[in-house]
């Protein structure tokens, strides 16, 4: 056992895990519960999403205590409880990051997901209030009573990564990244690759944006408008004091289109290959609200793009990527990443 002073040595102890199941794609299942930001949401498109999304080969499901307070996970529950063998179920955890917040948070994600394990448990964001020492050992602790397979994070920056890679063993760290949202490029991407940490991707289609249906900023529902891309003058649902990159946003998003227009690939498909394309990315998580959604995303698992297209799609957002610079956190000023 690891105790939460003695640092885990990645070199000396057995490395992560691999990750059996984890699909190049994941359902990610904030958006299958209606909420304000997604707006309304049936159960029938919901399990519907769920049940697409296996059939047409994704085998790994991304949820966390917070999406509808449990109601993602009792969802997941009840239509996965019989085929627990053949996924791999991505949980999460909230501060308090205390042993017993911990153990009592990962208790009753169990109880919800009608299981007694899951593949990977995430820390859902840093708590500044608990020594990252005392939440390592309970994540070690839960690992080697085999409630959980492997431990992961989200939302870590550098200094955090560094500290947690010292005391854990951590296979996956969890980021927004996509062709809008490209902070994680300048020192988040170069440091997973050396600690040899994965990354799973969210907003990887920037919560729709990246599938075409916004032809401009006026178009997006408050909701989803609540990134630094959108300025938060007149927008009170925003949490930081930014100016926007609108003219920018909707530029690189008509780029994309246009060249997916041009190759006949669907602009979702485009978005959530180019970055599988990047070796540090074991996984992109998309929302789907409906089985057509889950069956186009999951056509990412078939997709083989020319590598040409690929640097062009890049290339088309490498103006908003300098615009915005080395920032990964995308809603909040200042920065909750460190
Ligand atoms: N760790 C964290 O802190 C964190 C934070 C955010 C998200 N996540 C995870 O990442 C997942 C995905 O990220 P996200 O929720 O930000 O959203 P996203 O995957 O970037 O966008 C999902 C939304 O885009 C639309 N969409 C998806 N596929 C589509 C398609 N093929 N055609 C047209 N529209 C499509 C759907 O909404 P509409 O149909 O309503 O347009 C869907 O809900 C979450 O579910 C969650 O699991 C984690």
């Amino acid at each position: 056992m690891n105790m939460g002073n003695e640092p885990f040595s990645p070199s000396v102890n057995t490395p992560p895990p691999a990750l059996p199941l984890l699909s190049p794609v994941t359902l990610g299942t904030w958006s299958l519960i209606g909420d304000a930001n997604w707006g309304q949401q049936s159960r029938a498109d919901s399990e519907a999403a769920i049940e697409a999304s296996l059939e047409a080969g994704i085998t790994a499901f991304d949820t966390a205590p917070m999406y509808g307070d449990g109601a993602s996970e009792t969802l997941l529950g009840e239509v996965l409880k019989h085929r627990r063998e053949q996924i791999f179920l991505a949980d999460k955890v909230m501060a308090p990051l205390t042993a017993a917040g911990i153990k009592a948070s990962c208790e009753a994600s169990l109880r919800r997901l009608q299981t007694d394990y899951v593949d990977l448990l995430q820390i859902h964001w840093p708590d500044r209030d608990t020594p990252m020492g005392e939440s390592a050992e309970a994540l070690i602790e839960l690992k080697e009573a085999g409630k959980i397979r492997a431990i992961g994070v989200c939302n870590f920056g550098v200094e955090d990564l560094r500290e947690a890679s010292d005391l854990m063993p951590i296979s996956t760290n969890q980021l927004p990244y996509s062709l809008l949202w490209r902070g994680a490029e300048f020192e988040l991407l170069p440091l997973c690759r050396r600690l040899g940490i994965r990354l799973m991707t969210y907003s990887s289609l920037m919560q729709g944006l990246l599938t075409g249906k916004f032809a401009s900023a006026a178009e997006v529902p408050e909701g989803r408008a609540r990134t630094k891309h959108f300025a938060a003058e007149g927008r009170p649902r925003i949490r930081h004091g930014e100016a926007g990159h609108e003219k920018t946003t909707f530029a690189t998003i008509k780029s994309i289109r246009d060249i997916c227009e041009a190759s006949g690939v669907s602009m979702s498909t485009a978005a959530l290959t180019v970055l599988l394309s990047k070796p540090e990315v074991v996984t992109v998580i998309a929302g789907a609200r409906n089985a057509a959604q889950a069956r186009e995303n999951a056509n990412v698992l078939q997709a083989r793009l020319d590598p040409v297209l690929i640097d062009r799609l890049w290339l088309s957002s490498e103006t908003l990527k300098e615009e915005i610079g080395p920032e990964v956190d995308p809603w909040m000023t200042p920065s909750r990443l460190r």
